[in-house]
């Protein structure tokens, strides 16, 4: 009997299994105007249609400079909310649930598609002067970016709460919030990134404030029968940084406020991050936070095998796997593992003839 085949509850939401696609960046927004295309339909459709339990989009950015790129997708317009709303209808058609990640990428703004360098774009060249909380570039080779008001820092919590309400009209079912990989939410998390001396800064409850206010804001604008995720960072992998017990705290904070699972990732806020990648290699914070907190965990990270992906599941390292490479490889993939796991995964009826 599997485990990562049986259905999962959040809130008032089922979802049909346990595979879950991970949020993952295709920097085709073709006009640079954060508005979704035929490639989000297809790309989100066929991993839809592929069987996971759940897929979610890319980081969507909740303001135009929140984009990594120019060609990242966004929900700060009603353009974007239409073309998302055709996108949500067919990932639902297909019996997975539609989800968001919201995003503000902070000092890692601005920068080129990765196939073209990935390097910073300037603002003669379509880019803009990134935001972050304190001015310290990324990186040799990234602008210093401007040190966000206090101002501006309400502005974009209610940026989120926006982007939320926007969410839910577009027809998604799930809303994941971006507090990792050294965008704008990680980047106030870190002693190393924030030297704030405002309310959003310092202490451990100064840096956590806007992961937290965002995270109150943006459940106060969905259902109540909705469920939130967070993605956190769950080490920086750096002394005297961020770290797992910050990440036990800061799990709990996010549970009281409603937040109901953590999708445990790591890294990515700091060049000279020391990190060694094996498979399931983020696991270990999942289970952790999981154990300590109480709450719902998913793993992400170098999951590729379906015995690999039952054994995190059905040992109770996390409620649920995500994939992101092994999801651009196969989209098939979950109906795959059912099959070698044995368990039941209904097909689409138009490809009945090959199973
Ligand atoms: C092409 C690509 C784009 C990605 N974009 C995002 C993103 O938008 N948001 C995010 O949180 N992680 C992003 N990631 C990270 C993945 O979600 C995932 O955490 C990571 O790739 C590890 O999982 P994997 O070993 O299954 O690929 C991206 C990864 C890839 C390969």
């Amino acid at each position: 009997m599997s485990v990562l085949f049986t259905p999962i509850r959040l809130r008032g939401l089922e979802m049909r299994n346990r595979v879950w696609v991970a949020p993952m960046c295709q920097y085709s927004a073709d006009n640079a105007d954060g508005v979704p295309t035929d490639w989000h339909l297809v790309h989100l459709g066929s991993r839809a249609s592929g069987g996971a339990g759940l897929v979610m989009t890319e980081a969507t950015a909740v303001t135009d400079e929140g984009r990594i790129t120019p060609w990242d997708l966004g929900i700060y317009n009603e353009e974007q909310v239409t073309a998302f709303s055709r996108i949500t209808k067919f990932i639902e058609s297909q019996g997975a649930a539609p989800a968001i990640q919201l995003a503000h990428a902070g000092r890692k703004a601005s920068t080129n598609r990765p196939w073209l360098g990935g390097k910073p774009v300037a603002p003669v060249d379509g880019g803009w002067v990134p935001g972050a909380p304190s001015a310290i570039a990324y990186n040799e080779g990234y602008p210093q970016p401007h040190e966000y008001t206090t101002a501006e820092v309400h502005g974009i919590i209610d940026a989120f709460a926006a982007a939320a309400e926007r969410s839910v009209r577009a027809g998604f079912r799930v809303i994941e919030i971006h507090s990792a990989h050294g965008y704008l939410l990680h980047q106030f998390l870190s002693p190393h990134t924030n030297l704030r001396t405002d309310e959003f800064g310092g202490s451990f409850a100064g840096r956590t404030k806007l992961t937290l206010d965002i995270a109150k804001a943006v459940r106060a604008a969905m259902p109540t029968t909705m469920p939130l995720l967070v993605r956190i960072s769950a080490s920086e992998y750096v002394d005297e940084g961020w770290d797992l017990d910050h990440s036990v705290a800061l799990s709990t904070l996010l549970k009281d406020a409603g937040v109901d699972m953590i999708d445990c990732s790591s890294g990515g806020n700091l060049p000279h991050q020391k990190l060694t990648v094996y498979p399931g290699y983020q696991v270990g914070f999942a289970r952790a936070i999981r154990e300590a907190t109480g709450i719902s965990t998913g793993a992400v990270g170098l999951i590729s095998e379906p015995n690999q992906a039952e054994g995190i599941v059905a040992s109770g390292d996390a409620d649920v796997v995500l994939l992101a490479r092994e999801e651009l490889r196969d989209p098939y993939w979950p109906m795959r593992a059912a099959k070698a796991l044995g368990a039941e995964h209904e097909w689409p009826v138009q490809y009945a003839r090959a199973k």
